[in-house]
């Protein structure tokens, strides 16, 4: 074992130059329709693969549902949308598993291969590093005001689109720009997995709230007290590990908040933002890194 718990995914040597990347994540619906929920939890649970520098290879189906509730089409229809995405990454479906649940869930246990030089670890951030982020955040709202009936599928078309977007071309990009660090953003928020970057580490890292991405309306509802338990749980988690003096408690909600299938959050030294910027991936700079002891401070 290379990489145990505690990174994006496991890593296991296979040879003298090959390892395997293994994960498993699963998730409760975030859109209304079961065909989109399928892909965007298959782009959700290869992103691990990619926030290691890895290549999916194979995957396996893990549905829970409740027969009372559901009928079989419906898990057809989550399929079919997971079969997309699937695809589009060239993972081959090994087989799967169902169980009965009150609640319906979905998700992939998927493996794939890294070369030995590539791995991108999360922490090994180095200071004087740039901080880039690769999608929006506020998933986590979106779908909890579309569950609540404050906003309408039509509304959660940006946050869907991105969320159907697999972070493949981010790791390239992020393995060409020789980054020194990476994780993808998703249950812990931006600040939980940027904590997890730097903690034990002696580096900091500054970040500035207003260069932080955010989708469409995602500021207009937390204003409306709407944020899901997750962002309230997260922020308690990091309570005394985060500067965050002159932030209000609105933004650190926004930080805070879940993501679903979310982008990867990268360090890589300033003079290689050019050659990520070539290959045409979406990118917000949104910090620096610098000399310290694991903690995050914040800038409006
Ligand atoms: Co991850
Ligand atoms: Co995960």
């Amino acid at each position: 074992m290379i990489i145990g718990p505690g990174d994006d995914a496991g890593v296991y040597a296979l040879d003298k130059d090959h390892y395997i990347v293994e994960t498993v994540d699963i998730i409760t619906p975030v859109v209304n329709d079961p065909f989109t929920f399928g892909a965007i939890s298959a782009t959700n649970s290869l992103s691990d693969i990619y926030a290691m520098g890895g290549k999916p290879l194979t995957a396996l189906a893990i549905v829970g549902f409740s027969p009372c509730d559901y009928g079989t089409t419906l898990v057809k229809e989550i399929l079919r949308g997971a079969m997309t995405v699937l695809q589009k990454s060239g993972t081959a479906l090994m087989g799967g598993h169902s169980f009965e649940d009150t609640e319906l869930k979905f998700g992939l246990a998927v493996t794939g291969i890294i070369q030995k030089d590539k791995v991108l670890r999360a922490q090994g951030a180095k200071p004087e590093d740039i901080i880039i982020l690769t999608k929006p955040v506020g998933t986590g709202v979106l779908s909890t005001a579309l569950k609540g009936g404050k906003i309408t599928d039509k509304d959660m078309e940006q946050a869907v689109s991105r969320m159907l977007t697999l972070n493949d071309t981010a790791s390239e990009a992020a393995l060409k720009a020789g980054a020194n660090s990476a994780t993808d953003v998703t249950g812990f928020g931006l600040l939980g997995h940027a904590h997890n970057m730097v903690k034990g580490s002696s580096v900091d890292f500054e970040l500035s709230c207003r260069n932080v991405p955010v989708f469409d309306r995602v500021r207009e509802l937390i204003a409306q007290g709407i944020a899901p338990e997750g962002a309230y749980n997260n922020l308690k988690f990091l309570e005394g590990s985060i500067d965050s003096k002159d932030i209000s408690e609105e933004e650190m909600l926004v930080l805070a908040d879940p993501q679903t299938s979310g982008g990867l959050l990268i360090t890589l030294p300033e003079n290689s933002l050019s050659v990520f910027k070539e290959t045409g991936v979406e990118f917000s700079v949104i910090g620096k890194v610098t000399q310290g002891a694991g903690n995050i401070k914040l800038k409006p």
